[in-house]
């Protein structure tokens, strides 16, 4: 990196920013097949945070593919850009105080790991919603695997392309088991339990 002297340590700190806002920074990382309920728990998680007085960025991989990442595909190396380009903006923001919303299929382990190194192990935290392939396929919401069946996409998570579960999660919700009360109950306790500043 010729030429380039970063000025990180000089910058207002992300504990000064921490303090001002009265809460702990995290990364939310949730991991999950398309349909699974990502998304949808995503935005109910932010609600809830927010309306608790808590200050959030939801960054979604459908919303970030029409702005920062829309010039990128599903072929491995394109999802491995896309989740770069969120990691390092999810960063940013957990460097701004803020609790980081991240919902992204992220389908395999070197994926996850790449954003876990982005992030910083101790700012990420996993959570898989887990629905299984034919319960999503089932539910079907966007049509889009209709449309995978159909030859009309290729490289479709979970069909002719890999996804491989997370093996060790720090959340994990079984949507098709699960309510979704129960669901959305479960991640709010467990976010809200990790950026409480005592
Ligand atoms: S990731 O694999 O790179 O993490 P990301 O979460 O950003 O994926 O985008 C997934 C969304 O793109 C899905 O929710 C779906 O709406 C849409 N999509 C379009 N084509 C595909 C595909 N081939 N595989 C998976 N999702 C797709």
């Amino acid at each position: 990196m010729n030429n380039i002297h970063p000025i990180f340590d000089t910058i207002v700190s992300r504990e000064a920013k921490e303090q001002l806002l009265q809460q702990k920074a995290v990364v939310i990382w949730m991991v999950g097949l398309s349909g699974s309920g990502k998304s949808t728990l995503a935005k109910s998680l932010e609600k809830a945070l927010h309306q608790q007085g808590r200050l959030t960025q939801l960054l979604d991989g459908d919303n970030l593919r029409t702005g920062i990442n829309n010039n990128l595909g599903f072929s491995e190396s394109d999802r491995l850009e896309n989740i770069r380009r969120a990691s390092e903006v999810a960063k940013l923001f957990l460097n701004c105080g803020v609790v980081t919303i991240c919902s992204f299929i992220s389908p395999t382990y070197e994926i996850r790991e790449l954003a876990k190194g982005i992030v910083g192990e101790e700012n990420f935290l996993e959570v898989y919603i887990n629905a299984p392939f034919e319960v999503c396929e089932q539910r079907d919401v966007k049509g889009l695997y209709k449309k995978a069946r159909n030859g009309e996409i290729r490289n479709f998570t979970g069909l002719d392309a890999p996804f491989e579960e997370p093996q060790n999660p720090s959340l994990e919700l079984k949507t098709d088991i699960l309510s979704f009360e129960e669901s959305q109950t479960r991640l709010i306790d467990f976010v809200i339990s990790k950026i409480n500043k005592n």
